[in-house]
């Protein structure tokens, strides 16, 4: 796509929030509050911070300004650099479309459980087998999925500016009052308060090494970075907009609405559970099973599931819309083709590859990859293996190939770069071998060799 013609967005506040939608999803609701509670609740929150200001800042502030100097999404930015190294843009470009198809799967059932709570059945789903039933169901999942599916290819067809910033400019904020009134509703809830201590006061003696991997794992998913989501938007960004601010709002905004969705969870359902940390530790069911059990016993449960699940889809749904702009983006740049079109054909393929994540779970739940579901596999493959190995490389390429000075130029075309030391000693040196050890060790988890 020729660069006059590239959309952008309108400000700093659009690029913001687009940014911080995409960041804010089914991570920081889902898969935060239940890493926090197994991995000892303070103590995992505080190392979680330490990285997101600067680990997570510095890969942040790289991958945009790699975006804005090119003014091209990933492949085409890495090129533009150095042609040796655009295999990186071509391994990042390939994440998001691994990830868009099952994470609209998940969207999908997330649409299913708001209807079920809008039509006032929310006690139906309290049961067991409710969440079973309805993935090993064929049909329901299919059309939620290709709902949700399609409401997000409208939204990246309507364009950067009239799409993605003005959706990302109504949700973000619905999403994060709504975040505050469910999060101070649980906090006072009879009981809640000894969740509350677990999940803000640091326990020293549950700190280890794994702490650190695992809050290193969720802050790479939950920023979208390594994946050129993060180049793309930054392509979209005008000259005169503070990138390190930016940053800095984005990283508020991830990280405040994680915090927040710990609060909304860990104590409802340590009151429901009777103080066990132990009934957060459900992975994926969590807020399938658990949740609608814990709104069912609440007062007024119905509309604050109501609330919750409507927090969730415009998290979600602003994760999806970044994801599928950046495969979009990408082929707009590459094939040089009609960006309807490009919608279009993105939107079948994207389809075709998620029905075996969606039906998974009931006429393909003998086929497994490497002893997982279709869903896991995809998602390991892409968050596990992918996602550090990009990482590592846009690391290397930064520090090493255009040097850390051509970022700091970047940043510096609209403000001094305040945290410019300790961006490069990071990229440099402490970024590369920590990721490293992150992928080391999920991948030897996911084989099961080895423990850290
Ligand atoms: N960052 C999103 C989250 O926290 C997930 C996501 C991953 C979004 C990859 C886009 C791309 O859920």
């Amino acid at each position: 796509m020729n660069k006059t013609t590239r959309g952008s967005f309108t400000g700093k506040i659009g690029f913001v929030l687009a940014a911080a939608g995409s960041a804010v999803g089914l991570g920081n609701i889902w898969r935060f509050p239940y890493l926090a509670a197994k991995y000892g609740g303070g103590i995992f929150l505080l190392v979680y911070i330490i990285l997101a200001v600067t680990f997570g800042f510095t890969l942040m502030i790289g991958e945009i300004a790699l975006g804005r100097k090119t003014g091209l999404s990933a492949i085409g930015a890495f090129k533009a650099l150095n042609k040796k190294f655009s295999f990186i843009g071509y391994l990042a470009s390939l994440i998001p479309a691994i990830i868009l198809p099952y994470y609209s799967v998940i969207g999908g059932w997330v649409m299913k459980y708001l209807s079920v709570f809008l039509t006032g059945q929310c006690h139906s789903a309290t049961s067991d087998e409710f969440f079973g039933n309805f993935i090993s169901s064929v049909g329901e999942p299919v059309i939620w999925f290709l709902l949700f599916l399609t409401i997000t290819a409208v939204v990246v067809l309507l364009g950067v500016e009239k799409g993605v910033e003005k959706v990302s400019k109504i949700m973000m904020p619905v999403l994060v009052a709504l975040s505050v009134v469910i999060a101070v509703y649980s906090m006072f809830m009879p009981g809640a308060l000894e969740g509350v201590k677990y999940y803000i006061l640091p326990d020293f003696s549950k700190f280890s090494v794994t702490t650190i991997l695992a809050a290193m794992g969720q802050l790479f998913y939950s920023m979208s970075l390594a994946m050129g989501i993060m180049i793309t938007y930054g392509s979209y960004m005008k000259k005169d907009v503070n990138i390190e601010s930016s940053v800095k709002q984005i990283e508020l905004f991830d990280t405040g609405i994680a915090f927040l969705a710990g609060l909304m969870i860990i104590p409802a359902v340590f009151v429901f559970s009777g103080g066990s940390p132990e009934a957060l530790g459900k992975g994926p069911s969590l807020m399938f099973v658990t949740l609608p059990k814990v709104f069912d016993s609440m007062m007024g449960g119905t509309v604050i599931g109501i609330a919750f699940f409507v927090l969730v889809l415009f998290a979600a749904l602003t994760s999806s819309i970044s994801l599928m702009e950046t495969v979009v983006s990408i082929l707009c740049d590459k094939l040089k083709i009609n960006r309807r079109l490009v919608c279009g054909i993105v939107f079948i393929a994207i389809f075709l590859v998620g029905l075996p994540s969606c039906l998974g779970y009931s006429i393909w739940s003998e086929v497994k990859v490497m002893g997982m579901q279709f869903l896991d596999f995809f998602d390991f493959a892409s968050n596990s293996v992918l996602m550090p190995i990009v990482a590592f490389f846009t690391c290397i390429f930064i520090g090493y190939v255009i040097k850390p000075k051509a970022i700091t130029e970047e940043i510096e075309i609209s403000a001094k770069f305040k945290r410019e030391k300790m961006f490069n000693v990071i990229i440099k040196y402490i970024a590369p071998i920590c990721i490293v050890l992150i992928l080391v060790s999920s991948v030897f988890d996911a084989l099961g060799i080895f423990k850290i």
